[in-house]
């Protein structure tokens, strides 16, 4: 497949965008420094917070291990929508109190609605959770500040 080229001068703090790559969803999401905050929070949460078993590729050698993004855009995520369970898409990002099902602790993220996995804000599966791998970032690059290249 192709590289897709997505403009994100839009796109703001908090706010997540889908384009479609390799006929798959992929997220991007401008996460706030409330969200980036959140990570170490769900560091000893997460089933593999290094991503060492991935599910359908490898975590880019460039992208940070917690943020799982790129150094000069750490805020920013890329990472496709499928569960690495039975592949339904977790298409919703959830912020504390908005899902009474979600424990007290919740800092936000993601929920497949398919068998309850939880995904933090890195795309990282929680423990326990029928999904056994993190959700897959796909390689891409800044082509501007405001550009990425995704593939
Ligand atoms: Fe996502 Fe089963 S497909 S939890």
């Amino acid at each position: 497949g192709a590289p897709v080229e997505v403009d994100i001068s839009t796109l703001k703090p908090g706010e997540m965008t889908t384009v479609e790559w390799r006929g798959k969803p992929v997220w991007i999401l401008k996460r706030t420094p409330e969200m980036m905050a959140s990570l170490p929070k769900t560091e000893d949460k997460v089933a593999d917070p290094q991503s060492v078993k991935p599910y359908t590729m490898d975590l880019p050698e460039y992208c940070e291990k917690q943020s799982r993004s790129r150094k000069e855009h750490p805020e920013i995520l890329v990472t496709v929508g499928i569960c690495s369970h039975l592949g339904c898409s977790p298409s919703s990002k959830f912020q504390a109190g908005a899902q009474p099902s979600l424990p007290d602790d919740w800092q936000g993220g993601f929920l497949c609605p398919c068998h309850g996995s939880t995904f933090d804000l890195a795309g990282r599966v929680f423990k326990n959770k029928p999904a056994p791998q993190n959700l897959d970032v796909p390689r891409h690059m800044f082509l501007s500040d405001t550009k990425i290249l995704i593939g």
